[in-house]
């Protein structure tokens, strides 16, 4: 999830793209870059870190120029580095890109059988490398840029240059977010709204499939292969600080709506439908060595330990190798049982949790092989596990973890394919269809989203509750878990998670009509189990908001809410789903009690001591 900004018109380029770029720093931060062009030379600067680093590069090495191109990086393919960083030139052209080029490897193979040379690791170099080989067949700026947009598969958000027409400066989106800056005679080109609004207020949001042409102080819009279209601007009344968070109130609830977005990015690339398997780049582990685990011992704190016990049953469930879920803390001060045959498999979205890091370190100490599921690339965790599933959620301010969690789980489920697959007890058909599911998943998150009006009304109904009880089973429990953590963490209201079947060895004691029970009750595995269990709880007077398939009439006529959720007819992916109706809830509780939601009290969002 990086940030790209464009310039181009009659002012110094420079200023207006690090403003652009500080504007846009909460999408990634861990390099950043610039391309200005000055009588048809291109100057770049980049350094590896904060966006600070770069502006005392360009202090002691300034550059000039009336166009230019920007941008702040979150590293996906390629470690965060200097080498890596945008923009990234061949030949005259430069380029700066948000998103994942899915067939990178296989276009690079292609382009360095042609005497190509690539520089960095990232797959964005690709881009600049095919619209010079097609310069060089003898095709002009724009035409070279549209024949190579045509080759690539995945998702970006391009601004190009071109040192052979300086005067040009192109732009064009698919899957990746851009929107256009209309100034007088000048245009902007940004990720987003925050990192142009101080220069005009008139912005045109690109579709995907579409590109636009600024040269001669005019913006020609077309679509990729090539037809013209028409753009109407619109006029953005938001200030700086709604701009920031996209409009939304919190940067939770950005972050909880981008979370299609979250899934989408953490699958692209790596689906193999046709062989029902799936291509982890950084698990460095070859079937041969996952088939040699005879354990796997999953690790993590908080939220992560949420999903590692949703990882437990997928695993159980498709692989057959029993799997322990374990506390990072409690993890590093027993005896664990750990030798050479288990997979030690840590799952942090920071990468540098304290206990979770230090859990890595004995299990290593012990002859374990250690991967990790983490968010940030080069993380402490990232750095010294023997492998790596990167969930590409993005940078998550809010300190409530809500896209790290879906994508965590994703990435579990993407594992789960990979070992079932290399230990052949996954067959071709199976894992095709946990593919499909998985595809599914995002369109249902965006379904699922329509619930946040209604969810609004239901938290004003029980605000004042002084407890809750979340009940779910099977992979829903740890969902239950979880939408418990949210309330507590955000809205400082006690909660419990627990296994439905297990409350009546309890927790049932509690219920009367003050508790709100909240029930997660989807149709499929267990589901007749958890009805029973919500109407023990009807039957003592509990007040049920039941998160339900959506069409679930039982359930309708039997609770005081019913949150009707567009489910997955494949049980596995519910849980991704699941999560959006608990991260809505806590949410609109917290708004309302006037809690600081982005930032509560006690937490932090890495956890780096003890
Ligand atoms: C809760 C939350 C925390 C983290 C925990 C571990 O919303 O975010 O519970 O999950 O502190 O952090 P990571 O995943 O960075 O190791």
């Amino acid at each position: 999830m990086c940030g790209i900004v464009g310039y181009i018109g009659e002012q110094d380029a420079t200023p207006i793209i690090i403003e652009g770029l500080r504007r846009l720093e909460y999408r990634g931060y861990d390099s950043a870059g610039i391309c200005t062009l000055s009588e048809g030379n291109a100057s770049i600067r980049r350094s590896e870190g904060k966006l600070v680093n770069l502006e005392r590069l360009l202090q002691t090495e300034p550059i000039a120029g009336s166009v230019g191109i920007g941008h702040t990086r979150w590293a996906t393919h390629g470690r965060p580095s200097e080498i890596n960083a945008h923009p990234h030139q061949a030949g005259s052209v430069i380029v700066v890109h948000n998103g994942i080029i899915e067939n990178y490897l296989q276009l690079r193979e292609e382009l360095k059988s042609l005497g190509h040379v690539f520089r960095s690791d990232t797959d964005t170099e690709v881009i600049s490398h095919l619209i010079e080989q097609r310069r060089k067949t003898g095709l002009g700026f724009e035409a070279a840029v549209r024949e190579a947009l045509a080759l690539l598969k995945g998702a970006y958000a391009v601004c190009i240059l071109c040192e052979a027409e300086p005067g040009v400066m192109i732009a064009a989106k698919l899957g990746s977010p851009m929107v256009i800056g209309m100034g007088e005679g000048e245009f902007f080109v940004a990720s987003d709204i925050p990192a142009i609004l101080s220069h005009t207020r008139s912005m045109i949001f690109m579709e995907d499939g579409e590109m636009v042409v600024f040269k001669g102080g005019n913006a020609s819009f077309s679509t990729i292969d090539g037809q013209g279209i028409e753009k109407t601007p619109r006029h953005i009344d938001w200030s700086a600080h709604m701009a920031e968070k996209g409009g939304y109130k919190h940067f939770m609830l950005k972050e909880i709506f981008e979370q299609p977005r979250a899934v989408r990015d953490t699958i692209a690339g790596r689906l193999r439908e046709e062989a029902g398997d799936v291509y982890l780049e950084d698990l460095s582990l070859n079937d041969e060595q996952l088939n040699g685990v005879e354990r796997i011992c999953i690790i993590a704190c908080g939220t992560s330990w949420h999903a590692a016990l949703v990882g437990k049953f997928l695993i159980e469930e498709h692989c057959r190798v029993p799997v322990d879920v374990d506390i990072a803390s409690e993890f590093r001060y027993r005896n664990p049982v750990i030798n050479n045959k288990t997979l030690v498999m840590l799952i942090s979205q920071s990468g540098e949790t304290a206990d979770t890091l230090a859990a890595m370190r004995e299990s290593r100490r012990r002859g374990a092989t250690c991967i990790a599921i983490c968010n940030v690339v080069d993380s402490s965790i990232a750095r010294e596990a023997d492998g790596v599933v990167y969930t590409h959620a993005g940078p998550e301010i809010g300190v409530a973890s809500t896209k790290a969690f879906v994508t965590q789980l994703v990435a579990l489920y993407l594992f789960t394919i990979r070992l079932g697959r290399a230990r052949q007890i996954m067959d071709v058909e199976r894992g095709r269809k946990m593919i499909a599911a998985l595809v599914r998943v995002p369109a249902l998150m965006e379904e699922t989203l329509k619930l946040n009006e209604q969810v609004e009304k239901v938290a004003r109904n029980y605000l004042h509750a002084r407890d809750f009880l979340y009940l779910g089973r099977g992979m829903n429990y740890p969902i239950a878990l979880e939408g418990a953590l949210k309330l507590k963490e955000i809205s400082y209201i006690h909660a419990e998670g627990y296994p439905a079947g297990e409350m009546k060895h309890g927790p049932i004691a509690l219920i009367d009509e003050n508790m709100p029970v909240v029930v997660l009750v989807p149709e499929g595995d267990n589901y007749e189990k958890v009805f029973s269990n919500m109407e023990e709880v009807i039957a003592r007077g509990g007040r049920v908001i039941a998160v339900c398939s959506a069409g679930d009439e039982e359930v309708k006529k039997k609770v005081e809410v019913a949150l009707e959720v567009a489910c997955e007819d494949d049980d596995d992916v519910n849980p991704i789903i699941l999560s959006i109706p608990m991260q809505l809830l806590a949410y609109h509780v917290a708004v309302l009690k006037g809690t600081d939601v982005d930032q509560p009290r006690n937490l932090a969002k890495s956890v780096t001591v003890e």
